[in-house]
């Protein structure tokens, strides 16, 4: 979700006003995928380094956060969304993380949509965290190293519970991953825009599924074993 500064920069008005339109921008965002029966939405809200940002930005961001929390939870527990959050929570303060637990836990049997919240999010934290989860188990003699593979490390990752992402959107117009879902990103769709995020609306996402669609995902075979996989089994 990119470009809240430059969205309020271009109206002459502070960073932060970019960031509310950005708050509306992801309540339009969950409408629209809860609509079209997306299973799974993950929102990159905050990143590892976004902490390095001026503190009052810091501290807004965060005052905006909590403030979404504290409106929106019962809305979208009403509507069967599953709220999760992704990160290291141990950076934020108290009331925050706290908020965030109570979040998790009360909509935790809810099944229309998954809605995952990166926060304080790193990728390659996120690979590391999952590395060091594996080499406790070998410290403690649960797991030896040739045991290691894609699917042991996979399985500490963030989202491990998850079906890999299909689509990954960015938007603001850069045209790179940012430390997003690093691990697991390895074959989606990759989608840029050069809309800034606070102007998303049901349009421009409907542009992304659209693109989406008309792709074909190979996963490393070739397009003769991907149609014959698809082709309908003449056998019951
Ligand atoms: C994204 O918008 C929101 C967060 C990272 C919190 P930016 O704040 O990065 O907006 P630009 O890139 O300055 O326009
Ligand atoms: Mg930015």
């Amino acid at each position: 979700m990119d470009g809240n500064g430059r969205w309020a920069q271009q109206r002459r008005r502070p960073r932060m006003i970019g960031h509310r339109a950005g708050a509306r921008a992801v309540n339009r965002s969950i409408d629209f995928c809860l609509e079209r029966g997306v299973g799974a939405l993950t929102l990159f809200a905050f990143s590892s380094e976004n902490w390095g940002r001026p503190q009052d930005e810091v501290d807004s961001l965060m005052k905006l956060f909590l403030g979404a929390l504290d409106r929106e939870v019962d809305e979208l527990h009403r509507r069967g969304v599953r709220v999760r959050f992704i990160g290291d929570r141990s950076r934020f303060a108290a009331s925050i993380a706290q908020r965030m637990d109570k979040a998790e836990q009360r909509t935790a049997g809810n099944t229309a949509m998954t809605l995952s919240i990166a926060a304080s999010y790193g990728g390659r934290q996120d690979i590391a965290a999952a590395a060091r989860a594996l080499a406790e188990q070998v410290a403690a003699g649960t797991l030896l190293p040739e045991q290691i593979d894609e699917q042991a490390l996979g399985q500490h990752v963030a989202l491990a519970d998850m079906p890999p992402p299909d689509l990954f959107i960015r938007t603001g117009g850069d045209t790179r991953i940012s430390n997003f879902l690093l691990w697991q990103l390895a074959y989606s769709e990759l989608w840029f825009t050069d809309v800034l995020w606070p102007d998303v609306d049901a349009a421009v996402l409907q542009q992304a599924l659209d693109d989406y669609a008309g792709r074909e995902r190979r996963f490393g075979l070739t397009s003769a074993q991907i149609a014959a996989n698809a082709a309908p089994s003449t056998h019951s």
